[in-house]
Formats: C-alpha cells, structure tokens, sequence
C-alpha cells in the first residue's frame, strides 16, 4: 500500500459520533497512518449551526450548512454520514453514491427502511457503502455476519441491540427501582434518544435486528413485519418475579428461520434463563448471540453506542473504504432473495409469562383458565400475589407452549372480563434452542 497517499474525508453532521471518530483519528495520527496505509485529511463538515461550540477544533473554514459542498468536491474520497434522519440522510447518501464517492454509515433508521434503495444505488454506481457503526456500537458483527462466519446460515440470531433498554432494565433490578425512576435518571444522562420511542417502544432495535436479517438471509424486512413490544409496561414487580423462575428481563431482538423456512422478526421483553450468557449482559452494553450451522454458537459482547464505541466502528468502516479506494473488492456482496415467507403468528409458539390484575374474589381463577382453555393455553405455573389493600391481586403465571396467535387472542378475551382490570402484559420466555 502507498502509505504517503492522503484520502480526503468530509463529514455530514459533526455531533457526537462524528466528533468521537475525528478525535480518535487525530489523536492516534501516526498509528492510523501505518495501519490505514494512508493520511486521512479532514477536508469539511457539513452542519446545522457553524457557531455551536464543539468538543473538538475544526476550523471554521472547513465547516459548512451546505451538504452538496462535500458531495460535488472532486477532490473528495470519502462521506461519512453521521447526521441520522431518514429523509435528508436518504437524499444525500444517494446523491454521494452518484458522485462516486465511498460512504460510510452509523445511521441504522435509513439503512432500515431505504436500505435496499442504497444498496442497489452503491451497485449501480459502482461504489460501496460501509455500515459496521449501524448495529450494536463497537462491536464489529456486521464483520464478523460478513466475513468471519461466511460459512454458515444463520437459524437464530438473537440478543440486546438498545443499550439505553438493558440500562434501564439492568438499574430496575439492582436497586428495586421502578421503570418510572430509571427512565428519569436515563434521560438526564443523555442515554435516551431525543424521540424516546425509539428506544423504549423497541423501534431502534428492530431497525438493527433488519440489517442483521438482511445480512444473514438477504432480505429486506420492514418493521411493520415484526412482532415490536418495547419496555415501557415493566413493572418492578416483573423483574423480582423473574427471579422466581431464574430469569432475567432483557430486551431481545431476534430474527428465527422456522424449520419450514419462514423468518420471524421481533423485538421483545423476554425472560432470559440465568444460565444464558446474554442475560447476564448488563448495563448499557450489547450482546448479540449467532447461530451458525458450521460454527455452532458464538456470543459477541461490548459497547453498544456512545462516541467512542461507535467512533471505533465508523474507523473501521473508513479502513475499509480506504483499502477500496485502493483497489480491494468492495465486500462480500449479499445473496439477495425476492420478497421473504414471514411466519404468522400462529406458526410461532414458545412459553409465556402473563401478569394481570384481578378482582381478588372467588371463582376469578376458574374464570381465567376457562379464556385460556378455550385457546387451548394450559398453565405451567400461577401464582396470585395480593398487593395493596384495594381488594386487587397480581396473577402471574407462565403457559406451556402455544402460539404467539392464541396468546394475542387469550389476552384480547382476558381483558374484556369485569373482573380482569389491567390489560395482560406479556413477557416471553425466550426459547434460545434452534
Ligand atoms: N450517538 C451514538 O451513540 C450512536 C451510536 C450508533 C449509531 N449512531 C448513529 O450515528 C448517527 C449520528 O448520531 P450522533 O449521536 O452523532 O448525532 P448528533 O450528535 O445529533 O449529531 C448530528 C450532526 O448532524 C448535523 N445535522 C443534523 N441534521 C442536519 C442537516 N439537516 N443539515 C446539516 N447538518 C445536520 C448536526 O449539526 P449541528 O451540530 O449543527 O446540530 C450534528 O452535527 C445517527 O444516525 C445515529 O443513529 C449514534
């Protein structure tokens, strides 16, 4: 490699990631020269507003509102894309692909939901998009999905995509805290993305969960084929009864190839055994567990976001475009397939855990179990815990296996009873064999 050669790198956005990968690129210059084979240059940034304070120097003369700036300089290699969005961030990674430039991507909502769009688009033109940033922050498994485990298919993939969920959920049962309390501390420590849904209702996970399908089955799958329940009905009380059954409530983001060849797409509050090692990933780190048919299991851990995990990512990413801009294929292109077969819900089954609140009167119980018999739901375990003197109680019980089809339908009937007075709040019990 030409070690003298200098790559020119412009910058949509100069927030948090961006500012994280300059940092780490200038501070560790001379290493990065020898390792990349080349002098990186910081040629502009395109931004919102020139005169916020930043926590790294950049001249004002390389600052710009005008993202075309950078798109139509010829002199130019490499964009990062760090702005997020769907609809600019769309726009402009088209119109850099079109200029031929090599782009680099931390943005998993338009990789989501344009995704195939920018692919074809990189193809056509002939150029490469690089995304390693875009799912779980540090750890490199679009690399590892790519390259690493080239070999396999993948019949499950599975595990914590959204650090800001394991941290609140990892805080509620450590110090007996409620949802209510942690979300607070969450969001005055910036952990909680401006629009929360993202976060919390499980929205930023399945966009991660749809890259790492795509990459291991070639298929684009939209969030509105996934089953998505985000976090926000926990209760304390879950996270104490799940040690009941020696489990722990995490956030879990999977993507299963049936035995008939149908794919299923979730993103869940799930009952993790103890010995799973994914359930005893805590805080805001990222766990993603692979099942490979060559390989067997590997479980791959670390920092899923904040600047410097995902600053590492987006490095690697600009490794890559630069060993591309020298000549090296551009990355092992995905077997796309045509539209996929998405299991329904009746061909889904597992175990369940189900927490309701009841009259605390005689014959509720026989009341339930009749809805639940009539789904042809038979219960594992029930218990029944009085919690305050209002005349209610908490029945929470777990289901031998049926259908994610007959649970939906048992919880719509439960909750029509008189005597069931809280909607049933479903937890699965995550079945980790394939
Ligand atoms: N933060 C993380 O831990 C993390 C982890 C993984 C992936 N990501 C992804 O990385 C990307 C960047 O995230 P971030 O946290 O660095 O975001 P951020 O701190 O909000 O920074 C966004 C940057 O983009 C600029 N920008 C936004 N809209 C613009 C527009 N229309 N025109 C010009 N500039 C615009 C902003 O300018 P101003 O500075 O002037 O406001 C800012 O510099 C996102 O796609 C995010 O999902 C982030």
């Amino acid at each position: 490699m030409d070690s003298g050669k200098i790559f020119r790198i412009g910058f949509l956005g100069m927030g948090t990631v961006a500012q994280g990968v300059w940092k780490h690129l200038q501070a560790n210059r001379e290493i990065m020269r020898q390792r990349l084979g080349g002098e990186i240059e910081l040629a502009k940034a395109c931004v919102r507003d020139i005169s916020k304070r930043r926590a790294v120097e950049i001249p004002e003369s390389k600052l710009t509102q005008d993202p075309y700036e950078i798109i139509n300089d010829p002199s130019i290699d490499i964009v990062c894309e760090l702005m997020g969005g769907t609809g600019k961030a769309l726009e402009l990674t088209l119109a850099a692909l079109r200029a031929g430039k090599v782009v680099v991507s931390a943005n998993k909502a338009v990789i989501c939901s344009h995704g195939a769009e920018i692919f074809a688009e990189a193809r056509k033109c002939g150029g490469a998009y690089f995304f390693e940033a875009s799912v779980a922050g540090g750890i490199p498994i679009i690399k590892v999905l790519r390259e690493g485990l080239i070999a396999n298919r993948f019949s499950l993939i599975y595990g914590i995509l959204n650090g800001t969920c394991n941290y609140i959920l990892t805080r509620m049962e450590r110090e007996n805290a409620t949802y209510e309390t942690i979300l607070k501390d969450a969001r005055r420590l910036g952990y909680v993305e401006a629009d929360e849904s993202l976060d919390i209702d499980g929205w930023d996970a399945a966009h991660k969960i749809a890259i790492l399908a795509y990459l291991a089955h070639g298929c684009w799958i939209g969030t509105d084929k996934m089953l998505v329940t985000g976090i926000r009905g926990i209760r304390l009380e879950d996270m104490i009864w799940a040690r009941d059954f020696n489990c722990r409530v995490k956030l879990i983001a999977a993507i299963r190839k049936l035995e008939n060849g149908a794919l299923f797409a979730s993103v869940y509050p799930a009952l993790l055994p103890l010995t799973d090692v994914v359930a005893n990933v805590n805080e805001v780190y990222n766990a993603v567990s692979l099942n490979g048919d060559v390989v067997g299991r590997t479980v791959h851990i670390g920092r899923g976001a904040g600047q410097d995990a995902t600053a590492s990512a987006v490095i690697a990413d600009i490794s890559d475009a630069l060993k591309y801009l020298l000549g090296a294929p551009a990355q092992m292109s995905v077997a796309d397939l045509a539209e996929p077969r998405m299991a329904t819900l009746d061909e889904v089954d597992g175990d369940f855990y189900l927490r309701f609140e009841v009259e605390d009167k005689a014959g509720v119980l026989a009341t339930i179990a009749s809805v639940l018999a009539k789904e042809d739901i038979s219960i594992k375990l029930l218990h029944q815990r009085k919690h305050d003197s209002s005349g209610k109680a908490w029945i929470v019980m777990t289901t031998h296996k049926t259908t994610e089809g007959a649970i939906k339908k048992a919880c719509q009937s439960l909750s029509s009873l008189p005597v069931v007075s809280s909607e049933p709040f479903v937890i699965r019990i995550f079945d980790s064999q394939v």
